[in-house]
């Protein structure tokens, strides 16, 4: 089990933000061509792999189920393939940290291969859900050893020959929707996927580059009908990761309530199912421009340019959570600093991320001064001209929530202190370095 020093890291409010950066590469995207590339048969090249904890742990998974990963000097990532159907089986439990997405998308590997492996994670990571992903696995014809309430660690021993199956994924939860997918690569047949709410759509488009035969309609009910054929040969191929708009959210949301600023963050991935807070800051009046918006790699991307400026409250409709579901923790730090209401509403897969996200915010918020006020699956933020801050926030092994709350302290009248940095790695190192090339204030006391 991964078990990490906190790390206490504090914030301050100071000069405007001013630049143009570069956040690290998409998280989503980095496990996928990793994992792809293992399934592929032949040599798969990445360039701009979030080098991040999170993912680090799907390229040791990798490995251990037989594919070869390394990094070239010029920072390419090198991942030979054993191909679909032709997994070893690890010789030590499989460790995914901190990392949901590696984890799930893992088990639809393991779990459609006549292989035995036992996944692990963090404190955090082994209180999440997994039986979204076991009850379609197990429909398959994978065993499932595990303890009650289907949480980690626990053992996955796939089939002789996995049953292809129709599924209706029963959350909005493009892990699942991938996990079945991806445990379809090694069904005979086609697997169908049935998704009543969209979710991000980059293992469909990933598949579909490695040469799968995978194919989506909308049914007579407008919910997404995805089928993939099993067992194809996927063919490798050169994959440049964009930069991450989950990442991106940081410096931006800092810009926008730090008066005088003007950031710009380049080649950033603006897929439509990952860009709802983009939408959401420009409703509530945000100066965001995006600009030398083009089509790479099957993909969008742009630069975003904003400028501080004054914020209103919106609400934002339960609709567009898929499309910015790791996005609320910054965005209601922007809610704070905005003229009146943001409400918040569909927020309930919140309670399921790395943290339960929704009594996370919100009790930052409280030992802040921000007013609000956390339903079951709503958050009501009450915007203010000035915002207290001084408050000390827990973070709960939790990335986003650090990352949000060390935004607030770099506009808040008072500094913000997280109680642990650490994860911030698990997605976004070069996190601190960044803000500073941007002339931010974030300091790890105690560091060397
Ligand atoms: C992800 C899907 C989302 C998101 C996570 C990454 C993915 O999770 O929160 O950070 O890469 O498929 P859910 O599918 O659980 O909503």
């Amino acid at each position: 089990m991964t078990v990490q020093a906190a790390s206490p890291m504090i914030s301050h409010s100071g000069q405007p933000l001013k630049g143009e950066v570069r956040v690290p590469g998409d998280k989503s995207i980095s496990h996928r061509a990793l994992m792809f590339g293992a399934l592929a048969v032949g040599e798969t090249r990445i360039s701009g792999l979030l080098e991040s904890e999170d993912v680090h742990h799907t390229g040791d998974a990798m490995r251990a189920l037989g594919a070869s990963v390394h990094r070239s000097d010029d920072g390419v990532w090198h991942v030979r393939g054993v191909g679909v159907g032709a997994l070893r089986e690890p010789e030590n439990a499989l460790d995914f940290g901190n990392a949901g997405t590696g984890a799930r998308l893992v088990m639809g590997m393991v779990g459609s291969h006549p292989i035995t492996a036992t996944f692990i994670g963090d404190a955090s990571l082994s209180k999440r859900p997994m039986g979204r992903v076991l009850d379609p696995l197990r429909q398959m014809g994978t065993q499932v050893l595990a303890r009650a309430g289907d949480r980690l660690p626990l053992t996955l021993r796939g089939p002789e020959t996995a049953m292809p199956l129709s599924y209706r994924v029963p959350v909005p939860s493009a892990q699942v929707k991938s996990a079945v997918l991806i445990a379809g690569l090694n069904a005979p047949g086609v697997t169908t996927v049935i998704e009543p709410v969209p979710t991000r759509d980059h293992t469909e488009r990933m598949l579909s580059g490695f040469g799968a035969d995978i194919v989506t309609t909308q049914n007579e009910a407008g919910e997404r009908v995805i089928r993939l054929t099993g067992q194809p040969e996927l063919t490798p191929q050169d994959i440049t990761v964009p930069c991450d708009p989950s990442s991106a959210a940081f410096p931006i949301v800092a810009a926008l309530i730090t008066p005088g600023s003007e950031v710009t963050v380049r080649d950033v991935l603006l897929n439509p199912h990952r860009t709802g807070l983009f939408t959401t800051l420009r409703e509530m009046g945000a100066d965001l421009e995006i600009l030398n918006e083009r089509e790479t790699g099957g993909e969008r991307l742009g630069d975003i340019r904003v400028r501080h400026g004054v914020l209103k409250g919106v609400t934002v409709p339960a609709d567009r959570a898929p499309s910015m579901i790791d996005e609320y923790p910054v965005l209601a730090i922007a809610a704070a600093f905005a003229q009146g209401e943001t409400v918040m509403l569909g927020l309930e897969e919140l309670r399921v991320k790395e943290s339960d996200r929704l009594s996370a915010v919100a009790a930052g918020l409280k030992a802040n001064g921000i007013d609000h006020e956390e339903g079951a699956d709503t958050l009501l933020v009450r915007g203010a001209s000035t915002v207290p801050g001084g408050g000390t926030v827990v973070t709960h092994l939790d990335h986003r929530i650090a990352m949000s709350f060390l935004v607030l302290g770099l506009a808040a009248q008072a500094p913000v202190t997280v109680d642990d940095g650490a994860p911030i790695a698990t997605s976004f190192p070069g996190f601190t370095q960044l803000f500073e090339s941007l002339g931010g204030n974030i300091e790890t006391p105690g560091a060397a």
